[in-house]
């Protein structure tokens, strides 16, 4: 099971890396738009301060042919880039292909299990499930992150992995891993609130405040 950090901000990237937390990165258009300056330099920037995880760079092309183009591109750029390309049909015969080259791919804005199904044919390393886009529409996002884990393992897709993305809250993280994500891909204030409880606050508060009725000024 991996955590990935669900940003372009480099800081927030190099904070998290330091505690030994995160495994990769995710980065879209609205992230790296939003970091503004050159976004391959960020790029660059990102997969050398995470030289041991995947880094999903999202292609902007619409156009197939230059949708393939971008994609080679893009996984020039660092040894540890996946190119991301949203799953639509007019994709499929690049997806395949670039697959087939052994460019990483992560294939994202995933809806229905049939989507993903169609993607593991297609020998892709990553889709993307979004639960929180679908759970905005009133559908259940972690039921299709179970339907995507029942039909890799009954069909014994073994190059594919579930990356759970368009994560909103910590329940949500905890949920996507128990039913069948490989991966949760999650933004800074997810992870932030998932690290905390207030047992765990007031815990150390009583804890401490019982040491000092010790009165002892050096300890050990
Ligand atoms: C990550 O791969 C996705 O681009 C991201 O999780 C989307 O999140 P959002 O639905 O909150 O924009």
């Amino acid at each position: 099971m991996k955590i990935f950090l669900d940003t372009a901000n480099l800081q927030d990237i190099k904070n998290w890396h330091q505690t030994g937390l995160i495994d990769g990165v995710t980065t879209n258009p609205t992230h790296l738009s939003k970091e503004g300056g050159d976004p391959k330099e960020l790029v660059k920037q990102i997969c050398e301060v995470m030289k041991d995880g995947d880094i999903s760079v999202e292609i902007t092309e619409i156009e197939p042919e230059k949708v393939y183009a971008q994609a080679k591109e893009i996984a020039k750029i660092a040894d540890n880039v996946v190119v991301k390309i949203p799953c639509h049909k007019d994709y499929y015969e690049i997806i395949k292909k670039l697959a087939q080259e052994n460019i990483p791919l992560n294939i994202t804005l995933i809806f229905t299990p049939l989507q993903g199904l169609f993607m593991c044919k297609l020998g892709v390393k990553y889709i993307s499930p979004f639960i929180g886009r679908l759970n905005d529409i009133e559908q259940d996002g972690i039921e299709l992150v179970n339907n995507l884990r029942i039909i890799i393992d009954a069909n014994k897709f073994t190059k594919t992995e579930i990356i759970a993305a368009s994560i909103r809250d910590a329940s949500v993280f905890q949920d996507a891993l128990m039913y069948g994500a490989n991966i949760a891909t999650v933004p800074v204030n997810v992870l932030e609130e998932a690290t905390k409880h207030t047992l765990t606050d007031s815990g150390m508060k009583k804890f401490l405040d019982d040491w000092k009725k010790l009165g002892i000024k050096q300890f050990p």
